[in-house]
């Protein structure tokens, strides 16, 4: 088991990215961001003016998108739409709700399933997402599920964001409670545990106390414990 595929699922603010950075870091392993692929999505969409229930034009948009990540490293990878580099506008409040919404629609989720499965085909990756450990890599060699208490999420996105978008702590734990309600309800790939993931609770834990959690449940993996 020497080129491993690491899933983490979670809700938003669970400390996935965080996380999952590092722990790529750690293993010196590609992180990959495929919320940024749904953004990247959600931005042309909003582009281009397609409404995000309109399964034709979102059909049509995304037949001709061109989405890729560029650069690598601790700061993670850096999207691409085209030429463009799109990283930072992906990640405004609208933006967040859009993403969400197109994510429910099967036409969306089945051209990412085939970019993100490309991605994944040389393994040596933690791949950060909702359904990386139940629906795109059902074969993981080892899935996380991170969670932690709603309240503590809603003040990590606060302390991560507020000053880029200005938004209150009320106003970021109202988003977060609806998109996680519209992920989790979802018909197609909802946000849920696989049956053989790992729960990782990350409530009052630091990042580097995840971490080391994670990588003994990998070392144990690789041992066939
Ligand atoms: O992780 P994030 O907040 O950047 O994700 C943006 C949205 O994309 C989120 O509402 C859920 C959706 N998403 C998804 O449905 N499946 C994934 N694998 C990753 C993200």
């Amino acid at each position: 088991m020497d080129a491993l595929l690491i899933t983490i699922d979670g809700p938003a603010g669970a400390g996935k990215t965080t996380v999952s950075r590092r722990l790529a870091a750690r293993l010196g392993y590609r992180y990959i961001d495929t919320g940024a692929l749904y953004r990247g999505v959600a931005l042309a969409a909003s582009r281009a003016g397609v409404a995000p229930d309109d399964d034709r034009a979102l059909a049509d948009l995304c037949r001709g998108l061109r989405l890729t990540f560029r650069g690598s490293g601790e700061g993670g990878q850096r999207l691409f739409l085209r030429e463009e580099d799109v990283t930072d506008l992906i990640r405004t409040p609208e933006i967040s709700l859009l993403a969400s919404g197109i994510s429910a629609r099967p036409v969306v989720r089945g051209f990412l399933l085939e970019l993100q499965r490309e991605l994944g085909r040389a393994k040596r990756a933690v791949f950060e997402g909702r359904d990386m450990g139940t629906v795109v890599f059902p074969g993981a060699d080892v899935k996380f599920y991170l969670d932690a208490e709603p309240g503590e999420r809603a003040r990590r996105r606060f302390t991560e964001s507020a000053a880029a978008t200005g938004q209150s702590l009320e106003s970021v734990a109202a988003d977060m409670d609806r998109r996680d309600r519209q992920d989790r309800s979802r018909p197609v790939a909802p946000l849920k545990p696989a049956p053989d993931a790992i729960r990782v609770d990350s409530t009052g834990l630091s990042i580097d106390g995840v971490v080391d959690c994670m990588l003994a449940h990998i070392a144990a993996r690789r041992a066939g414990v």
